[in-house]
């Protein structure tokens, strides 16, 4: 083939919508489409208001967009003209059937299979974005070799994403690595040169990693899931902290200077690990230890998972201890529901479970993000309500704040589930003042340390993840024991 000159991307997300802008800044000859099923998706592309928040994105859509970047519902049109296809649609987790609650649901990945092999003609490179179980591309290249044509023939590489949200566009601007798995044939060793020679433009040749496909596939499921490992590993040592005097994050610095543990990930909080990805790909990865009868791998996986969920459950029993043992009818503060800052992404937030728990205890929740809508926060947590019969009527105990004083004003606590930066610059004289007495306040984050001795002074009784710190009301491990860990209502949680 020629020179690449359009690429189209199926699945204008997260994913998709900022990789495809910087492909677009970085390629101005190259005519970039992105497509997707979701008609308002595509306006709110085409519009001042995006529809995901991402930091620096904006400035790059608005560069782009009307001159080699559109955002279109023709599917059909965009992905006969492209060279390249791109599939970064979604890839949930299965609610039903086999596999369900672990593994990927790929049907939204077959269904763009076979519009690709309806609609294309010609050569097309195809390249699976999306998280995907390993063999996945084997699943597609065998719809199109079932449905081929004589115009048309095609290769399909794996090409996984690896930004994080809140710094994607300089995870796509700058990556650490760029991998791309084909096949080992020499056509498919041209598929991977041309897909290469779009990366090559700004990423150096030796961050350009080209592998097999299968090895693509399982590097990016291996990737999250030692990510998400290492989460779970420091939030197990920040329960042990809190029972013996240790300060988790003095641990994360002691342990990160050694070169071979290195610095980063190592931070405790009540998030555990949120987004769409790691809890998926963890699941996914059990999944297929468990199909191909490797039981211990997948125990051993599956119990990074479960630390997850016990940091999460633990935080949450915390609070209603350190509350006298009861929340019902109390207002409590809820200071940040996206997964984490600089998103307004709530998939998997830990703020989904905290506040479910916390709501089927009875108590009044004042939410505030400065990035999430309030549709979300209500949609999230309808979902979710274990009393799933009444759904409503856990509802009804939630309360969406315009700013975080309000949020304060008469709660009994204030729990920060996301570190959001401004919740650090807060006047908490103020809220302070404005709260019912004992105040408390839970950092989930570990965002307010360098605050935590003023914040006493000012009279707050303050809880945080993975050290000790008011000495006023005991809290030990044998109080945690009393309250339902191993049963708690999140169990049974629809998410
Ligand atoms: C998704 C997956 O979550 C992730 O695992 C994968 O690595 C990449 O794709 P993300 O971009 O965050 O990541 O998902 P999402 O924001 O849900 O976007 C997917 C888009 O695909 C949606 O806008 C959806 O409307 C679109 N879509 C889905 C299609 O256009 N066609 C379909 O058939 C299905
Ligand atoms: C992740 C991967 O980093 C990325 O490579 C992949 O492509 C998609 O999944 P993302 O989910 O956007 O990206 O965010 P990330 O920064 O990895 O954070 C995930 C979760 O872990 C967040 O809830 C975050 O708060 C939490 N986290 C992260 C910690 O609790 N401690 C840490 O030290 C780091």
């Amino acid at each position: 083939m020629g020179p690449v000159k359009r690429i189209c991307c199926i699945g204008a997300g997260y994913v998709g919508g900022p990789t495809c802008s910087v492909i677009a800044q970085m390629c101005p000859e190259i005519t970039v489409t992105v497509v997707d099923v979701n008609e308002e998706r595509i306006q709110a592309w085409n519009s001042e208001q995006l529809p995901i928040f991402e930091p620096g994105l904006q400035e790059v859509v608005e560069a782009q967009r009307g001159v080699n970047l559109f955002f279109s519902t023709d599917i059909d049109k965009a992905v006969r003209e492209a060279d390249i296809i791109f599939i970064s649609v979604n890839t949930p987790t299965k609610t039903f059937g086999l596999g369900k609650g672990r593994a990927a649901d790929l049907k939204y990945i077959e269904a763009c299979a076979r519009r690709i092999a309806q609609v294309a003609t010609g050569y097309k490179i195809v390249v699976e974005k999306s998280t995907v179980p390993v063999r996945a591309a084997e699943s597609i290249q065998r719809i199109f070799s079932a449905n081929t044509k004589s115009d048309l023939s095609f290769q399909v590489l794996s090409n996984p994403e690896f930004l994080a949200e809140g710094t994607a566009i300089s995870d796509l601007k700058n990556p650490d690595r760029v991998l791309i798995g084909g096949d080992e044939t020499p056509e498919g060793q041209r598929a991977i040169e041309a897909l290469s020679s779009i990366y090559k433009r700004w990423v150096p040749q030796t961050r350009i990693i080209t592998t097999n496909t299968w090895s693509s596939e399982l590097s990016k499921l291996a990737a999250n899931a030692f990510l998400a490992q290492r989460i779970s590993s420091i939030n197990s040592i920040s329960a042990l902290c809190e029972v013996t005097g240790a300060d988790v994050e003095e641990v994360a610095h002691a342990i990160g200077t050694d070169q071979r543990i290195g610095n980063r990930f190592l931070k405790a909080s009540v998030a555990g690990f949120g987004g769409s990805c790691f809890q998926k790909d963890v699941l996914n990865l059990v999944y297929l230890c468990e199909a191909l009868n490797l039981p211990e791998v997948a125990r051993y996986w599956q119990q990074v998972i479960e630390i997850n969920e016990y940091q999460r459950r633990r935080f949450a029993a915390r609070i209603v201890s350190c509350l006298f043992n009861t929340v019902t009818d109390k207002k409590i503060a809820l200071l940040g529901f996206a997964f984490k800052k600089d998103t307004g992404d709530t998939r998997e937030s830990s703020s989904i479970y905290i506040s479910k728990y916390l709501m089927d205890e009875g108590a009044r929740l004042h939410i505030y993000d400065p990035k999430v809508k309030k549709e979300q926060i209500m949609q999230d947590l309808s979902h979710s309500t274990a009393s799933a019969e009444e759904p409503e009527q856990g509802l009804n105990l939630v309360s969406i704040a315009s700013d975080p004083y309000e949020a304060c004003d008469n709660a009994h606590a204030i729990v920060i589930c996301t570190e959001w930066d401004i919740f650090k610059e807060l006047d908490y004289e103020r809220i302070y003042q404005a709260m019912l007495k004992p105040a408390f306040i839970f950092d989930g984050r570990r965002i307010l340390d360098s605050l935590h001795g003023r914040l006493q002074q000012l009279g707050f009784q303050v809880e945080t993840i993975g050290k000790r710190i008011s000495q006023r009301i005991p809290f030990t491990a044998s109080t945690i024991a009393q309250l339902d860990l191993q049963a708690p209502p999140l169990k049974k949680m629809k998410i």
